[in-house]
């Protein structure tokens, strides 16, 4: 089927009130009429995610705020201005009529207009916004191909718009701009320094006073078999003696490594960040002992990285 109709099948089946599996330039997401509560909460059934947990609404553009959020602050339309389409998602005070589906029944909602051209053809075809997790059962790796999607659901979800690899390769940034203070909530490819050039200095937030952000659980993004940090010097001497990694798997961070003991990934954030997800589900998918991950540098470009393994480690 060509792609134009493509889309049309899924702008179709979401203006229906069904779930479609969307490319983003983050991850992959699984797209819902945002203004549909029935389809909203197909979503959550779908990914067996609890229900009190807020959805991400995508729209096309900044001229779209103002259906979903009030007010929409100077500092929302700056920053959109600076990152949109793109991985920023801006927590902002809810407009009325904002389905309690969508936040959880909070008084915010996230707000995020991707760059994939796929899901922007979608989101305009519907000519409304769409919420969208990331298309994974909850708790498991996010999907950065179409094949991880189909992967994940099968036959239950049977539209899914395939896009190729995402380019960043990991979730949004999420900037709470509804409180006293903006706050980032979660770290992603749009990185402190780059949102302080834009809108100043941020402070560091109370934790207690945060807003629950599912993705902040424990426990999330995390592959099936344990996962443990480890650091360079140590990977090294693993792999001078093989037989000492007793079925255990290894993710690098740069260098060379035989294919049989593990996976290498690019040693700069962005290249990592685009493989990780895909790595770890192809490590997964051997049923190793364990998989050890050799440490990441402790720099601010690396932050969303090393966010997700640090969750992805916690059961190890
Ligand atoms: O890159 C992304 O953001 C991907 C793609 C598909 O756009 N989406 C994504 O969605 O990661 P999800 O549902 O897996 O994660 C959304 C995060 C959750 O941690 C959720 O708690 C948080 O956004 N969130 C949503 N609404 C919120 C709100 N009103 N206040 C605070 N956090 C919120
Ligand atoms: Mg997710």
């Amino acid at each position: 089927m060509p792609t134009d109709a493509r889309i049309e099948q899924a702008v179709a089946a979401l203006a229906r009130g069904e779930l479609v599996g969307v490319p983003t330039e983050t991850v992959y997401g699984l797209a819902a009429d945002a203004g549909n509560p029935e389809a909203v909460r197909r979503v959550f059934a779908l990914k067996g995610r609890p229900s009190d947990h807020p959805l991400i609404v995508h729209i096309a553009d900044a001229s779209w705020l103002s259906q979903w959020a009030d007010p929409v602050p100077e500092t929302a339309l700056a920053l959109a201005a600076a990152f949109w389409p793109g991985p920023l998602t801006l927590v902002l005070r809810r407009a009325r009529g904002v389905p309690d589906a969508i936040t959880g029944g909070q008084d915010t909602v996230a707000l995020r207009a991707p760059a994939h051209p796929l899901m922007q053809a979608v989101l305009r075809g519907l000519g409304h916004g769409i919420a969208a997790p990331s298309a994974n059962r909850f708790g498991r790796i996010s999907p950065t191909t179409a094949a991880h999607v189909r992967a994940e659901f099968g036959e239950r979800l049977p539209i899914v718009l395939d896009g190729g690899p995402c380019a960043v390769g990991i979730e949004s940034t999420i900037l709470d701009l509804s409180g006293a203070h903006p706050a980032i909530l979660r770290p992603g490819a749009i990185g402190r320094a780059q949102i302080e050039s834009v809108i100043g200095p941020l402070v560091e937030p109370e934790a207690a006073s945060r807003p629950r952000v599912s993705g902040a659980l424990e426990s999330h993004y995390a592959p099936t078999c344990p996962l443990r940090w480890v650091d360079a010097a140590a990977i090294d001497a693993l792999l001078v003696a093989p037989e000492n990694l007793q079925g255990a798997l290894v993710l690098r961070c740069g260098g060379s490594i035989d294919p049989a003991h593990g996976m290498t990934l690019p040693d700069d954030a962005v290249g990592y960040a685009h493989g990780l997800y895909a790595a770890l589900r192809s490590l997964d998918a051997r049923v190793p002992a364990s998989i050890l991950v050799e440490s990441v540098p402790d720099k601010p470009a690396w932050a969303g990285v090393r966010d997700r393994l640090r969750r992805a480690a916690v059961r190890a």
